[in-house]
């Protein structure tokens, strides 16, 4: 029977398998591959472009090859052609030309060449074609005056990738012809300024400065971008423009790995959905206000434009409003910062907050009632601070019917509320690790209490409650459950009794480790 079925397969796969392999049976032509109007030509060694590939391609790939020069005749038999790619190559110049005839080119990829050599030459080639819509300069050791000359005239260019070339500033004339640009990469440049460099792209949506020496951002005014990415740079200070009336389009706001020792002061008016800002060392400093131990402080902060002071900023560091607009704020991520609490309604501000992720911060206490999360909170995190106190009212956490996920590892809890989880409906996983919270062996009387009844969580599917100093389960604490995790290591000593049996149907992941239960047996 068994040999039958194997044969059986394989019989069946051989088909399969020249189904799956049709490539070698179209022409190769100068060793190139043509696929439909494709002719696929990567990694064949060549110097020069083919000459003699079909007059109807419509794509030509040459990547990883040796080519240093386009020269001025060599795409002349390629007429149609809408996409070349020449990534990777050693490609110096595009001689002036070199695209006389490529009148319908939209996509060119030159990424990873050498194009700070000949860029005079090829900023004249690249003028010649009218529909370039998608331009790949990335890895081109391109400096800010070499990048201005080769993107002069190009009106059509929508996508514009110059990702890690050696741009230090951005003027106000080196994008000044892209009046279509929609999507512009700066990744892992050398930018430190920007100075009114975007005044001419007003369909420009998505901009990314990561990894760059920016140290602030400020005068913040771009309406129309929908997505800035500004993470890994060492900016101290993001600030929008505060007196304009115009509603923001931003929607995605990367500020990670940065330097923030304040809150984003965000545009007053925004559609912001996405808000990164992990990895700073920002907390709030309203108790500051008002404090006469302070009076003398600065109160404000002024940012000068180096260039003839056009665009002064003065921002009055304790304003509330500055937090700006986070009516429609869906995820905040401010991982790895110094948040020691949040200012008097600003969790309020984000009624349809449902991600929120506090993981390593200096938050101490937690109270649910005063801050009001939205109903729409799905996920939180306050993992890895210092939290010694959570209050609850009925109230609050019955309004928190979305919440799912709720991380409270590595705190000081030694009490809680003791309806905090029984209440969250639709709690699917509970992590209390590394805090002294018990599983209660009768049912606590008392709202708040050193152990809970996790019976009482009917939804609840993944438990984790390593390292929580727990000696004892009853028999009966996890009976009419339905757990699929259980995490109990790092609890030593600790007597399970047969409470693990109760779970048999359901669990897929139980945890034991360092725990001096030597054995266990599951099925009752
Ligand atoms: C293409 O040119 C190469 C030499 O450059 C030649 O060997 C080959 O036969 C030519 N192929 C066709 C189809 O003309
Ligand atoms: C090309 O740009 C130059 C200056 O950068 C300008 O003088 C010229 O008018 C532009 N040509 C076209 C056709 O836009
Ligand atoms: C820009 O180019 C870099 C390197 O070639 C690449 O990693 C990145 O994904 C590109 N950006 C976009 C938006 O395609
Ligand atoms: C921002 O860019 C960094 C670096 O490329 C990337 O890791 C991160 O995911 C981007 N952020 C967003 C929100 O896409
Ligand atoms: C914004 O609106 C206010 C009041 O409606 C007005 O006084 C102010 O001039 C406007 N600012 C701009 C930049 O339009
Ligand atoms: C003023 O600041 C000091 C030191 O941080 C603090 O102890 C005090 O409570 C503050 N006073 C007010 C009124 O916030
Ligand atoms: C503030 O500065 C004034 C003048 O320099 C000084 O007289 C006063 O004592 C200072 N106040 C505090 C609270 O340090
Ligand atoms: C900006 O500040 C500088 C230095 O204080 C000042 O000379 C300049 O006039 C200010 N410019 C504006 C537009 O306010
Ligand atoms: C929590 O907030 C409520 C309502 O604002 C307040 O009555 C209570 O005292 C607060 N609890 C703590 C511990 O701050
Ligand atoms: C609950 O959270 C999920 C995941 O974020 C979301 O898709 C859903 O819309 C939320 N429900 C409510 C009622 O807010
Ligand atoms: C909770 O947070 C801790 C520390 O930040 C992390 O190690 C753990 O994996 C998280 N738990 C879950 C269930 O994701």
């Amino acid at each position: 029977m068994q040999i039958q079925g194997f044969t059986a397969l394989l019989v069946w796969l051989l088909p399969m398998w020249r189904l799956l392999t049709p490539v070698t049976s179209h022409p190769t032509v100068n060793r190139c591959q043509l696929m439909q109007n494709t002719a696929v030509c990567n990694q064949r060694q060549l110097s020069s472009v083919p000459p003699n590939l079909s007059q109807n391609i419509e794509e030509l790939q040459l990547n990883y090859n040796h080519i240093t020069t386009l020269t001025d005749d060599c795409l002349i038999h390629y007429p149609a052609l809408t996409t070349l790619s020449l990534a990777c190559n050693e490609l110096q110049t595009i001689q002036p030309t070199a695209f006389q005839n490529s009148q319908f080119l939209t996509s060119l990829n030159l990424a990873n060449n050498n194009l700070y050599v000949g860029y005079q030459d090829s900023s004249e080639a690249l003028k010649t074609l009218p529909m370039l819509n998608a331009l790949d300069l990335s890895e081109n050791k391109l400096d800010e005056e070499m990048t201005a000359v080769l993107l002069e005239n190009l009106t059509s260019v929508e996508y514009l990738n110059l990702s890690g070339n050696l741009v230090q500033r951005l003027d106000e004339n080196i994008f000044s012809h892209l009046y279509h640009l929609k999507e512009l990469d700066l990744q892992r440049n050398v930018l430190f300024e920007i100075d009114n460099a975007f005044h001419s792209n007003r369909k420009l949506e998505r901009l990314n400065l990561a990894f760059n020496n920016f140290p602030c951002l400020t005068d913040f005014h771009m309406t129309e971008l929908v997505v800035l990415n500004a993470s890994y740079n060492f900016i101290d200070w993001f600030i929008s423009r505060q007196d304009l009336n115009e509603t923001f389009q931003l929607e995605t706001l990367d500020l990670s790995h940065n330097n923030l020792l304040f809150f984003p002061f965000l545009p007053s008016r925004s559609h912001l959905q996405n808000l990164y800002l992990s990895n700073n060392r920002l907390n709030f400093y309203q108790h500051l206000e008002d404090n006469v131990t302070y009076t003398n402080m600065t109160t404000t902060v002024e940012f000068y434009n180096l260039k003839n002071h056009a665009a002064n900023v003065t921002a009055e560091l304790w304003k509330e409003d500055l937090h700006g607009d986070l009516s429609s704020l869906q995820l905040l991520d401010l991982r790895g910062n110094r948040v020691s609490y949040f200012p008097q309604g600003f969790i309020r501000s984000m009624p349809h907050l449902s991600r929120l992720n506090l993981c390593i911060n200096c938050l101490e206490t937690l109270n649910f009632t005063s801050e009001r999360f939205s109903g729409a909170l799905y996920e939180l995190d306050v993992s890895q601070n210092r939290l010694n106190h959570i209050q609850a009212s009925e109230d609050a956490l019955t309004a928190l019917s979305n919440l799912t996920y709720f991380n409270l590892s590595q705190n000081n809890l030694n009490f809680l509320p003791t309806r905090l989880f029984s209440l969250l409906s639709n709690l699917r996983s509970v992590d209390l690790s590394f805090n002294s919270i018990n599983i209660c062996l009768v049912k606590p009387t008392n709202t708040v209490s050193h152990c809970i009844d996790w019976k009482d969580v009917p939804k609840l599917k993944q438990l984790y409650l390593k390292g929580c100093n727990i000696k004892t389960i009853s028999s009966s604490a996890f009976s009419g459950m339905s757990l699929t995790h259980l995490d109990l290591s790092d609890n030593l000593g600790l007597n399970i009794e047969k409470s693990i049996q109760k779970l048999w149907r359901t669990l897929q992941h139980l945890g034991l480790g360092n725990t001096n239960i030597q054995d266990l047996t599951f099925r009752t």
